[in-house]
């Protein structure tokens, strides 16, 4: 029996899965890069080893099962791969993470207007959208901009050394703020504003539409058949969702890996008018999403655990026995400034109520507990919006973690599920290389492979109470302090280097 394979190029790594006809992972490898941060706030790696991470991916799958059907591809969204006329890559790709483009957004803003870009691209511009690094490069480092012929999203470089082909997916395109998400193409409008040439974009396809076969030489490199379909995928979130069955109304996926979203799935294009969650297409053909956007999630806990150093398991472990709300304790995320809700890439990560009670134990729990305080934010403004919320699976590396599933069910008070293969983007790359290479005819029927765990994580309601209580302490918090965040940006800023 064929398998479908989905490449994951992340922040942390690249992952590989192979999936078989019926939705059972059959193999999977991992290969880690680094993230280079040459500044505060500057966020880069290196397009090269997303390639050498993926060859690595791919050939040890392909090691471990027979024939393959398809290839899909996904990976962290927004980044910008620049690229000259022989695609050679020109510089390090700034990430989604990076905010140093806050004078570009101010300008594109003024380019194109805050009403006009939401109602074409869903979104205002951010610093970590691709727009604003094309912009960037052109005020500051004019004779790398002087090269460029073409910049691509980074799972569609990865694309370009499998197949030849410069492509992209719906999903991912809507991240550049570039595309008329309505229409699913580039916006002319836009791209003339900001005079940023046409000829630069990828062709944009359909999540599940084949971009191009895999070309003989890398084929026979990784150990794949050459000539098999390398699908469009989707951006990490919106294949994420494909692969946990978000592909109808009603169902949200709750995601903690390093950063964290909240997807919900939308018939049509409906942005939020204030622009405070994403309005993004999604990999399924068609469909829109919305999505809010905890930019330093399982990033946070990953930061803290650095920093007090110890086991991961055993931090989480310790807690589990400390009350909600961590005896007053509680923390805001914002360690990379932050998307959702407050669009700010000069807000600030902080503990708030330390008292002398106060060990790691309670700062590991306010961490964990303040991510999800952040992603209640996104699910507050879906409420606003009128979208409904009636399914709610957990995602992400979070998902298998039963702290982080509680805490999720806890703060939302709304059931949590689980789906039986956490593979996250990968598994729905793989269940759209299922629809370009003919193994499923619509995505009704690749999603209908995505079996949920029996176990659902029920919100206890002395402990919502809680968190309820909590939750509005949190809120207060980034209004009260965002004056003095901004200050100690701009003092640090004035320090560095
Ligand atoms: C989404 C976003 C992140 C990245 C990283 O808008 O910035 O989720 O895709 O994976």
């Amino acid at each position: 029996m064929s398998v479908l394979v989905g490449l994951d190029v992340g922040t942390g790594g690249a992952r590989a899965v192979a999936v078989d006809e019926s939705g059972g992972v059959v193999a999977e490898a991992s290969s880690g890069y680094p993230l280079h941060s040459p500044r505060p706030g500057w966020t880069e790696q290196d397009p090269a080893d997303w390639w050498e991470g993926a060859e690595e991916a791919l050939g040890r799958v392909a090691a471990e099962v027979g024939e393959v059907a398809g290839i899909g591809l996904t990976g962290q969204m927004h980044g910008s791969v620049f690229l000259d006329s022989s695609d050679e890559v020109i510089r390090p790709a700034l990430l989604w993470n990076d905010q140093r483009t806050g004078p570009q957004c101010d300008r594109i803003t003024r380019a194109v207007g805050e009403e006009r870009l939401i109602s074409i691209a869903g979104n205002p511009a951010l610093t970590g959208f691709q727009a604003p690094k094309v912009v960037w490069l052109r005020d500051e480092e004019p004779e790398n901009f002087g090269r460029v012929a073409r910049v691509l999203l980074p799972k569609d470089y990865v694309r370009l050394r499998l197949t030849g082909e410069y492509a992209t997916d719906a999903s991912d395109a809507a991240g550049t703020l570039l595309l008329d998400v309505r229409k699913r193409e580039w916006s002319g409008e836009i791209l003339d504003a900001l005079e940023i040439p046409y000829e630069w974009m990828p062709r944009v396809h359909e999540g599940p539409e084949s971009t191009g076969a895999l070309r003989e030489g890398v084929a026979a490199e990784i150990g794949l058949p050459s000539g098999i379909p390398v699908a469009a995928g989707g951006g990490d979130n919106a294949a994420a969702a494909v692969g946990t069955g978000i592909v109808g109304p009603g169902l949200v996926s709750s995601s903690v890996g390093t950063s964290g979203v909240l997807f919900a799935h939308t018939r049509e294009f409906n942005p939020d008018p204030s622009g405070r969650l994403h309005a993004f297409c999604h990999a399924v053909p068609g469909a829109y999403h919305l999505m809010g956007v905890t930019l330093s999630a399982g990033g946070s806990l990953s930061w803290w655990r650095e920093t007090v150093g110890g086991d991961y398991d055993e931090l989480v472990e310790a807690a589990s026995e400390v009350s909600p709300g961590s005896e007053g304790l509680v923390f805001l995320p914002y360690l990379s400034g932050e998307r959702t809700p407050h669009l700010d890439p000069d807000a600030r990560g902080a503990f708030f109520g330390l008292t002398a009670r106060h060990g790691a134990a309670h700062m590991t729990r306010a961490v964990m507990e303040g991510v999800v305080f952040s992603l209640r934010d996104a699910l507050e403004i879906m409420r606003e919006l009128g979208v409904p919320v009636e399914d709610v699976r957990a995602t992400g590396g979070g998902a298998r973690s039963a702290l982080w599933r509680g805490l999720q069910a806890d703060v939302y008070g709304t059931p949590v599920r689980r789906t039986v293969a956490d593979e996250g983007p990968a598994y729905g790359a793989a269940l759209l290389a299922g629809l370009a290479s003919g193994t499923y005819a619509d995505v009704d029927e690749a999603s209908s492979v995505v079996e949920l765990r029996e176990e659902v994580t029920e919100p206890d309601p002395e402990r919502s109470k809680t968190y309820a209580e909590y939750y509005e302490v949190y809120r207060s918090l980034y209004p009260a302090t965002r004056s003095a965040m901004s200050r100690l940006t701009e003092l640090a800023a004035g320090s560095a280097g």
